[in-house]
Parts: C-alpha cells; structure tokens; sequence
C-alpha cells in the first residue's frame, strides 16, 4: 500500500538564498504518528509549510494517496485533509473558544450563525478526541496549553485526516504534555495521522510510530521508533556524539551573593502569587526552582530582576537591597538574565546581531561615547561573541529575526554571559532549542556558575533542573513546599509530587538545603 502522504526531492530556497531544504524526502503512513526532529535551522519547519501550502518548493513533489498534489495555499491543503498547528498561534484572543474553532466554516441556520450549533459541535469534537476544553470563555483568558487544544479542534473541525504540530510541547509544561500525548493517542486510534516535530527526544521515542531526521536542509534518515535509542537518535540528528549530561566541578559555595527575604509579589489583578518567600543563592552554586508553571516562579525571576515589583521584603545583592534599584542599576553591579521569551523580552528582532549584543550595554564606554556607538567596538565584539558561542548566523549584520530559534537563544546567551555575572538568572534556557545547542548552553551556564556566579534556573524541564542543580526548591502556590541537596539520586516523581502539591516537607526536612 502506497504511503497516506509522500515528499520526494523536496528543495526550497528562501529569497535571501538560504537554502532551507535540500532533496528532502519524508513519508508517512496512514494511522502512525511521525516525528520529524532535527538541529535549529535544518529545515524541518520549511517542510511542513510546503505540506500546509504555505511555502512552495523550487522542485520534488507531493503525493497524497499515491496520487501526485500541489497546494498552492493552505485552504487547498485543508480541503486535502491537511491541518496544521504552529509554533505561533493564530487565534483571535478575544473570541470564544468556538467561535475559534468554527471560523470560516460556520455552521447556519439560514442565513444566520447557528450558536448553538457551534457550540455542541464544538463539545462533541473535544470529547471524542479528549481535547477537553469549554467551548464558551475568550481565548484570550485561557493558558497556552488549551489555546494549542483549540487550534488542534480547528484543524479537526475542517476534517483533517494529517495533523501537522509544530513543536507542539515546546510551550506546555510536564503534564499537559501528558495530556497532549492521550489526545494523540486517541487521534491515532480512530485513523488519524500526526506528524510531530519536538527537540526533546523522550518526548520523541514516546509518542512517535517512525522517525525523519533533518540536518542542514537534507533528510539523513527514517527509522522506526522502537529500534532506536535516546543516544543512538542523537548521534544521527547532530552527526556526532553527543553527551546529555553535564559535570559539574566542585566550587566554593560559602559566600552568599543574593538573598531573598519574605518577598511577597503581587500579579497584575492583585493576587499573591509569592507569599513571604526567603532564599538564598551562593557564589558557585545553581538552585533550581521547580514548579508547574505558574506556581511563583516566573514571577520571583523577575521581581529580582527589576522588572516587577516586590509588595514586601527585601532582595539583598552582596549585602545591599536592590528593590529600590531599576533594572539598569542592578546589571550594573553584576546581574545579569536569560529571560523565558526571548523574542518579547530579550531581544529587538529588527535589529542586527551586532546591536542585539550589546544591547543592554548601552552605558559602557567601550560601545558608547558621548551619546555616539562606536560600530568598530561594536562589531568586533560581536564577531568574538558570535564566534565563541557557534552562533549560526551569516554576519553581525545579519537582522535577529531571520535567525532560527536556537541561534536566537544563543545570541541571548551571548550577551548575557559576555562578562562574568555575580548574580544569574536563567529562565526556560533551552526551549524550542536543539540538542546541540541545548550542550552548548548548559555548558556555558555551568562555565559561569564554576566561575563563581551565583545562578538562579527556573526550567519546566525537570530533566534540565536535574542535570544542573546544586539544590532544588520546588513551588506550589507561590511557597516553597520542599527543598533538595541534588545529590544524583533524586527521582523526577518524587519531585512530581511536590509540584502537584499532593505532599509538603516539614520545616526541618528542608532545612539542609535551605542554607
Ligand atoms: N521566511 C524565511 N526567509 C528566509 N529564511 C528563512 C525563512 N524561514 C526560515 N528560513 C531559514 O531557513 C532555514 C530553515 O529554517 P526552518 O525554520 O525550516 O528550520 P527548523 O528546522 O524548523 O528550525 P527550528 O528547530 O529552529 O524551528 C534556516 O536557516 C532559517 O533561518
Ligand atoms: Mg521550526
């Protein structure tokens, strides 16, 4: 039987001339799920834009059915059973769930929108393929894990037999992920067919039936699920062994450099989302903050970082409070951040690769003279940075935003470590970021943390904080709930149920790794 869904040759050259795909070939059979992983920039998105109609390929073909197709936008694509969910999402916040997910095909009574139409059909999409979400609230109100829900019952909505996700666990945390994974489970089983791209590849080896891999714009491989292992994968994505752990060196941790005492932040409606929250943070040592999302974390980041306001309490940097301080003031003696959105926060897309590095140095003599940027320092400092952190990038004149994702952390990463901080915070390091460059951050992260910066990591990837942590304080409800030596001998689960907020330690259970 042929295969539901065939690329043969596949080549595309974006205009700039980057060639994104290079004789690609992928195919996919009627019913599995089909993993596509590969480095930042091999061309994995590209591929799937020419399966959706988005992109055109310079030359290959399609075939459907073992029939020959062409899409020459996406409406084509979906009327050939095709949907797609992005990396980005594309609904309208202030519609409702299923005004989302009936838009262009709405169903009527006449002339008029059926309602109530909608909105049982809605409910009967979400329970048969167990997408629970409620058809009624705004979008806008719903956290990201239920916006991907409802872009997935869009595409179902309009009948796709192939569901193409994007990265679809790179912004969910441990357990909605779980809960994606049930959905396509459930997908799969009532003849559906997923292609999924991701990075992490436990993800990959449990959900996947067959596996693509990409590097450089080229396919390298199909293998089955099953006869592969983590490392074996590995190998075959980078081209190379790649280690995925990190050592750690022994370090001097005895001089607090940072000190959180009895913060309590408020969110934007006025709710405590930390409550009287006291830690510390030594030279030479990385605690990692675990947590569901949301639990105070995120929120603690950016409260030491000057971005958000303390309602109460102290942050002490080297003995002096810094809440008084603006975020200028405080990288100015020595704090430096990864923020989690890189795009929003951390970096100006327009602008070069150049300007983006030295971005938040912009009272340094070195680049700044008398209200004039000196563009010879500024450019040989980027071409030493972009050299010394392998940032894939065709010059430092090159615009941020034509990067891909990792090459985008990476310029992030970059600046923030071009100097040795005294205090780091690190937020979500390697989301959306390949394997490679996921070692390479690590590395560097833990470069600077045995260099003597005090290091603050906050990561949805438990696997991340393991690899990295000298203790671990877990959240739950803006509190800490439990604090661990990480000693190599710590269960994921056991940090599973703190985070659920099913147990909590007694003070002095977490007073050895509360120092
Ligand atoms: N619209 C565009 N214009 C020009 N170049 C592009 C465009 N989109 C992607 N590229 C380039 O094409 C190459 C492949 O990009 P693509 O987005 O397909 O990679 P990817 O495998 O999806 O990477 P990631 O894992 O970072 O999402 C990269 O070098 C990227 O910079
Ligand atoms: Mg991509």
């Amino acid at each position: 039987m042929a295969p539901l869904l065939e690329a043969i040759g596949i080549g595309k050259t974006y205009p700039g001339g980057t060639v994104a795909n290079d004789g690609v070939n992928l195919s996919v059979n009627a019913g599995e799920v089909h993993a596509v992983v590969g480095e930042n920039g091999a061309g994995k998105s590209t591929l799937m834009k020419i399966l959706f109609g988005i992109e055109h390929p310079d030359r290959g073909e399609l075939r459907l059915d073992g029939k020959p197709v062409s899409f020459a936008n996406p409406r084509e694509a979906i009327d050939a059973g095709i949907g797609m969910v992005f990396q980005h999402f594309s609904l309208v916040p202030s519609f409702s769930v299923y005004e989302n997910v009936v838009l262009g095909s709405e169903p009527h009574a006449g002339i008029k929108f059926d309602r109530a139409k909608a909105i049982a059909e809605v409910r009967a999409l979400s329970e048969k393929f167990r997408l629970q979400v409620d058809p009624l609230p705004p979008v806008g109100s719903l956290p990201v894990g239920q916006q991907q829900r409802v872009e997935i019952l869009k595409a179902l909505y309009r009948n796709a037999r192939i569901l193409i996700l994007d990265e679809p666990t790179a912004v969910l945390a441990p357990q909605e992920v779980a809960e994606l994974f049930v959905a396509i489970r459930s997908l799969v089983a009532q003849g559906r067919t997923v292609i999924f791209i991701a990075h992490k590849l436990p993800e990959v080896l449990e959900i996947s039936d067959s596996i693509t891999v990409m590097r450089a714009g080229k396919t390298v491989g199909q293998v089955k699920a099953r006869e592969v292992t983590e490392q074996s994968l590995a190998t075959l994505m980078v081209g190379r062994e790649v280690a995925l752990k990190v050592d750690r060196a022994d370090t001097d941790q005895s001089r607090r450099v940072c000190a959180v005492q009895n913060v309590t932040i408020l969110n934007e409606r006025g709710n405590e989302v930390c409550a009287d929250l006291s830690l510390n943070v030594h030279a030479g040592e990385i605690v990692g903050l675990v947590g569901v999302e949301g639990n105070g974390q995120a929120e603690l980041l950016e409260a030491v970082a000057g971005l958000r306001p303390v309602a109460a309490g102290a942050i002490d940097l080297d003995g002096s409070n810094v809440v008084p301080l603006s975020v200028l003031e405080r990288r100015g003696i020595g704090l430096a951040s990864i923020p989690e959105d890189r795009i929003a926060s951390g970096l100006a897309t327009g602008a070069s690769v150049a300007e983006n590095l030295v971005a938040t140095k912009l009272n340094d003599r070195r680049y700044v003279r008398n209200g004039l940027l000196d563009l010879k320092a500024i450019g040989a400092n980027a071409r030493k940075l972009i050299e010394r952190f392998s940032i894939r990038v065709s010059g430092p004149n090159a615009a941020v935003g034509t990067l891909s994702g990792g090459n985008m952390q990476k310029v992030v990463v970059a600046r923030e470590l071009s100097e040795q901080p005294q205090l780091l915070l690190v937020s979500q390091p390697t989301r959306g970021v390949d394997l490679g460059a996921t070692q390479f951050i690590w590395r560097s992260i833990t470069d600077a943390r045995d260099a003597g910066a005090a290091v603050l990591l906050s990561s949805a990837d438990l696997s991340e904080l393991l690899a990295l942590s000298d203790r671990l304080l877990v959240f739950y409800r803006g509190r800490i709930v439990a604090a661990f030596l990480n000693r190599g001998d710590l269960a994921p689960e056991t940090l599973g149920t703190y985070m659920l907020g099913l147990s909590t330690q007694t003070p002095d259970e977490m007073r050895a790794a509360l120092k």
